[in-house]
């Protein structure tokens, strides 16, 4: 039992925490990736007066806090530092909302209120769950997980939230359920903003696992991060985080689990089949067909600001946890 709790970094405003140097080389390098045109609509370069633009993420990022966390110690280090959260809170993937980065501001039309998730299929207890049966039925933790996404960048995130086993208890799937589907939130009028129209993709997001995956210690929905509500950007209220997985298998703000015999059809693998696969392990040996998945940018924001290039490892450093799924 925790009785003295230790802020963690990121609760801390960032003048306490980060060395007068280290800050102004931060904002040099946000400057230098401005400048580089890497991401250049979603990293403002901070003067003495705040653009409209960072308000507005801050406004995005500044949630109620979650309360009756616990801390999960097989979870609180990610052996590389936890990336900063404005950082990570602009540096998104979230196609409903557009193909740009400028997607962690589109995504503020998502509505959250009311939130329902449905789960059905072959189980013995089907039921419609709000978030506050969520948060209240299963108890949440914090895990630091390192994240990898399929781009060949990389971050390190702290989520709160609960192992999907937990679920899985509750519902008890029968015995011939095999596979599991996950299905985001999607209104035609609300999401897939102009400018952003891929032909007749396969909307709405769909991920799926098989059920001993979802089984797994790691596999967990998250409904925070950085010790607060889940921002819309990241899929709130509530989304997958299966950190074995390229980041595209955590099907953002989800609405719909459904237990099944057979494998679903996913949104990327039905896309771009021979791109993304059903499985998507992250495997440092198996390359993209465009890209090499042997090395990835980091994006680090701690003391040591950097977007380091790192080696790949096999199941993003979680083997320990997942390769006995896998052998043949
Ligand atoms: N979920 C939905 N509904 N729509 C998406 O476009 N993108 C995926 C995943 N989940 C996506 C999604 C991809 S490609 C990645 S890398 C991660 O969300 C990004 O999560 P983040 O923006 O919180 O870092």
């Amino acid at each position: 039992m925790n009785f003295i709790r230790i802020p963690k970094s990121w609760e801390i405003p960032e003048h306490q925490v980060t060395a007068e140097n280290v800050y102004f080389n931060r904002r040099r390098f946000l400057k230098i990736l401005v400048g580089a045109g890497i991401g250049a609509s979603m990293i403002p370069i901070a003067g003495c007066q705040k653009s409209a633009s960072e308000t507005a993420l801050e406004a995005s990022l500044n949630l109620p806090k979650i309360e009756k966390v616990r801390d999960n110690p097989a979870f609180i280090n990610a052996n590389r530092p936890v990336t900063e959260e404005k950082l990570a809170g602009q540096y998104n993937n979230f196609y409903e909302f557009g193909g740009t980065k400028k997607i962690w501001l589109n995504a503020q039309k998502l509505p959250t209120e009311n939130w329902k998730v449905e789960v059905t299929g072959l189980v013995k207890n089907p039921r419609i769950y709000d978030l506050d049966d969520l948060k209240q039925k299963f108890p949440l933790e914090e895990r630091i997980y390192r994240f990898r996404c399929v781009e060949a960048w990389s971050m390190v995130l702290p989520w709160i939230g609960f192992p999907m086993k937990a679920l899985i208890e509750a519902v008890e799937p029968t015995s011939q359920a095999k596979f599991v589907r996950f299905t985001s939130f999607y209104d035609p009028n609300i999401t897939t903003g102009p400018g952003f129209h891929i032909g007749s993709l396969p909307w709405p997001y769909t991920e799926g696992l098989t059920i001993e995956e979802m089984a797994n210690e790691l596999a967990f929905f998250a409904v925070g991060i950085y010790g607060h509500n889940l921002p819309k950007q990241h899929g709130a209220p509530v989304r997958m985080v299966i950190p074995w997985k390229y980041g595209f298998k955590g099907a953002k703000s989800i609405v719909k689990i459904e237990f099944i015999d057979t494998q679903p059809a996913t949104f990327w693998n039905t896309v771009v089949p021979g791109e993304y696969d059903f499985e998507a392990n992250v495997n440092p040996n198996k390359p993209h067909p465009r890209w090499s998945q042997a090395t990835e940018k980091f994006i680090s924001s701690g003391p040591g600001l950097s977007w380091e290039r790192k080696e790949t490892l096999p199941y993003n450093g979680y083997g320990e946890y997942v390769a006995s799924l896998y052998a043949a």
